[in-house]
Order: C-alpha cells, then sequence, then structure tokens
C-alpha cells in the first residue's frame, strides 16, 4: 500500500501546456477519482505518476520517495485500461499469469523443457498458480480460467484484466476509464465491484473518469480538473453540495445546475430574475455574478404565487422516479430545468405556463470569474455558504 504525492507537477506536449503545476496527496488505501472533461489532462495524470510519461516539472513521490527517474516496472503500480488489453491467444488463466512469469521467473526457469528441470522454478511456477487461483476466485472468473478472452463477455473481461493487475499485488492501482465499454447495467454492477474490490483488498485506488456518476458515488474523494487545473478537491458530497466554482458546479450534477443573472440591492440583499432570495453577498461583488440553483431545489407551485419563476414548459423527462421540467421563462432570456417527483408533475402538459418556486436558501452566487460568493442568511448574520 502507498501514499502517492504529486507536487508542482507540469506537462507540456510542444509548446502546449497540459497539465498547470498539480498538487495533489492521495492518502494510502483511499479511493480517489480524477474527474474531468475530455481532454482536460486526467490520463496524462495517470502516465505521469505510472512512469509511462515524463513530467515537464515537478515531482512524484511514493510514500516518501521521489520516483521520478524510477522506471515504471519498479514502481510497483498497477495500471488497468479502457481497453482491457488483455491476450487474444492466451487463455485466462495464461492472461493471469504471464505478467507473473516474466517478473519472478529467470530466462531459463521459464523455458518449457529446461525449466522443469530446475527445482526452483517449479516452486516458483506453483506459488504463482496460487496467487493466480486466490485473485480468480475473488473477483469470480475462477470458472472461466481456461477459456479466451474471445469467449467472455465485456464484464467478463473487465474482471481479467482487473486479475491481471491484481496478481501482481501492486502498491497502488491506476484504473483509466476501467468501464466506459460496458452497457449501462453492467456499468452499475461493476461500480459496485470495485468499490467492494477496494474494501478487501485495501489498497490505493487512482480512478480516471468522465462520468460524474462514477465520482460521485465510488470515490472517498474525487478531484475535478479542467483545463490541466485541479479546481476542487473532496469528499463527492462536498463537491455536490459546496462547488467553490461555477465550472464545478454545472460539471457535478445531473440535471446541470440552472445558471441564471443575479442581483442584489445596496446592502448585498439577493434576487434572481425579480425573485428575492433568502441571502446576501457577505461582500459587495465585483461586477455581475449569476446565481446557481440545482434543480432539484426548484418546485411546481401553484398559479400565481408571488416569489415564483413563471414560464412555459417545453418538454418533459420521464425517467420514472423523477420528472424533469425543461422550462422557457418569460423573461425570453433564460431557460431553467426543475427534477420533481411524477405525482408532482401529473398535471403538467408541454406548452402549459408555469410557475416554479424555489428552496430559496439553497441559492449558490458565482462571479464574473466563476469563484463562488460567501453568502449570509438575511435572517442572521451566519455566514452560510
Ligand atoms: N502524446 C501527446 N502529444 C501531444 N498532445 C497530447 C499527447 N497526449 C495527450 N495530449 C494532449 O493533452 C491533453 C490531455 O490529454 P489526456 O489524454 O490526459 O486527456 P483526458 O483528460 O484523459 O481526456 P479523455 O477523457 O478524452 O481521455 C489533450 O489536449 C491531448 O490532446
Ligand atoms: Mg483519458
Amino acid at each position: 500500500m502507498a501514499r502517492i504525492t504529486l507536487r508542482g507537477i507540469s506537462k507540456n506536449f510542444g509548446k502546449t501546456r497540459v497539465l498547470n503545476s498539480i498538487d495533489l496527496e492521495i492518502a494510502d488505501g483511499e479511493f480517489l477519482t480524477l474527474l474531468g472533461p475530455s481532454g482536460c489532462g486526467k490520463t496524462t495524470i495517470l502516465r505521469i505518476i505510472a512512469g509511462l510519461e515524463a513530467q515537464t516539472a515537478g515531482d512524484v513521490e511514493i510514500d516518501d520517495t521521489v520516483v521520478n527517474e524510477v522506471r515504471p516496472s519498479r514502481r510497483d503500480l498497477a495500471m488497468v485500461f479502457q481497453t482491457y488489453a488483455l491476450y487474444p491467444h492466451l487463455t485466462v488463466r495464461q492472461n493471469l499469469t504471464t505478467p507473473l512469469l516474466l517478473r519472478d521467473l529467470g530466462f531459463w526457469e521459464r523455458l518449457p523443457l529446461i525449466g522443469a528441470l530446475i527445482p526452483s522454478s517449479r516452486a516458483k511456477k506453483q506459488a504463482l498458480a496460487a496467487v493466480v487461483r486466490e485473485a480468480a476466485k475473488t473477483l469470480e472468473i475462477d470458472h472461466l480460467l481456461e477459456r479466451k478472452p474471445g469467449q467472455l463477455s465485456g464484464g467478463q473481461q473487465q474482471r481479467v484484466a482487473l486479475g491481471r493487475a491484481m496478481v501482481r499485488k501492486p502498491v497502488a492501482f491506476l484504473m483509466d476509464e476501467p468501464l466506459s465499454n460496458l452497457d449501462a447495467a453492467l456499468r452499475v454492477h461493476m461500480r459496485a465491484e470495485l468499490v467492494g474490490l477496494h474494501r478487501t483488498l485495501g489498497t490505493t485506488f487512482i480512478y480516471v473518469t468522465h462520468d460524474q456518476v462514477e465520482a460521485l458515488t465510488m470515490s472517498d474523494r474525487m478531484v475535478v480538473i479542467m483545463d490541466g487545473n485541479i479546481l476542487q478537491v473532496g469528499a463527492p458530497n462536498e463537491v455536490y453540495e459546496n462547488p467553490q466554482d461555477r465550472r464545478v458546479a454545472e460539471f457535478v450534477g445531473s440535471p446541470k445546475i440552472n445558471i441564471l443573472p443575479g442581483e442584489c440591492d445596496s446592502s448585498g440583499r439577493l434576487s434572481c430574475l425579480g425573485v428575492a432570495l433568502a441571502r446576501r453577498l457577505e461582500r459587495p461583488a465585483n461586477g455581475s455574478f449569476t446565481i446557481g440553483l440545482r434543480p432539484e431545489h426548484l418546485e411546481l407551485g401553484p398559479k400565481n404565487r408571488s416569489g415564483c419563476f413563471v414560464g412555459r414548459l417545453n418538454y418533459v423527462e420521464n425517467l420514472g422516479s423523477d420528472i424533469h421540467l425543461h422550462i422557457a421563462l418569460n423573461d425570453g432570456a433564460n431557460n431553467i430545468v426543475a427534477r420533481v417527483k411524477p405525482y408532482e408533475a401529473q398535471d403538467a402538459a408541454i406548452g402549459d405556463e408555469v410557475w416554479i418556486g424555489l428552496d430559496r436558501g439553497k441559492a449558490m452566487a458565482f462571479g464574473a470569474d466563476g469563484q463562488r460568493l460567501a453568502l449570509i442568511s438575511n435572517k442572521k448574520s451566519e455566514q452560510v455558504s
């Protein structure tokens, strides 16, 4: 097991900077997710940790040792890729065993005929077979050991790829979107399996994804990355409920947070499209600012109620347990999405004029630069966000 630290990691490809002085400490045994849109630098970070890519500046430390000059095979890390990269002509057993044979046996010991005459070779092969059996049992693929990858489902192939990483007993697993080739149902299943595997092994997992649901559901902490910068690091619920940057608020959460223009009076009391909020700005805003309202903090209100947004229902997305209402507001400039329960929306029809109430204490405010603005409750002078 290992603690992994990145200090001031930057990476340029030619003249293009793709990572910008990344500082990150991953605790021993932690399940940490790197989340961000395509091209933000997630794979590059993982490859730098693994030693497959050299950083332009900064240090990678494993426990207390700087490993910048240490070859990938000596870092004791295992990488699991999106494409499982299994050997198609070998059985599952051979796929699991081959990396160990290459690592643990000498050239002569590996040869089939000569190797059989060397006593140390036989003992080592028996030990390897036991490790492979144990991993196969943990991953429940022990009945598939004689099959070839082409005879396995996507989920089973993914388990073999995990098994191949596991048998090496690495100090940390580096996983690059390992579930993205699976269908939706299997992905949900494998998420739970991976969390279970992490609990069983207790090894550090660094998991790359652009799927916020994976990051929110699986990790101890998540790191939101955009354009080669870390925007926020925190526990999933903290990042969701308390995004420190508008880009984080917009990236994490589905449906996406509603962003609307904000207004305030001379004492900082906030309103949004004429609806007063129960908060005021702690400090006067520097220029224009926006209000963020999560779809679940909106509700379908009775008609003609005050303190509501008014608009026309454009589209209804029925997800079974939730309904997403897409509304074009009457100001003609803004659209919002409300997430409501089916019984609340049963009478709503496309084209209806709707009144949308909001949980006025849940609004967030973001400055022109995207940074979260501190708010104070209108009632008490306590800081609320
Ligand atoms: N070998 C390379 N040469 C030049 N540019 C590269 C190279 N590898 C990656 N890049 C660029 O670096 C940036 C970050 O790439 P990276 O693969 O780390 O992104 P990512 O976050 O993993 O994206 P995705 O979610 O699509 O996998 C991208 O703009 C990419 O085009
Ligand atoms: Mg990638």
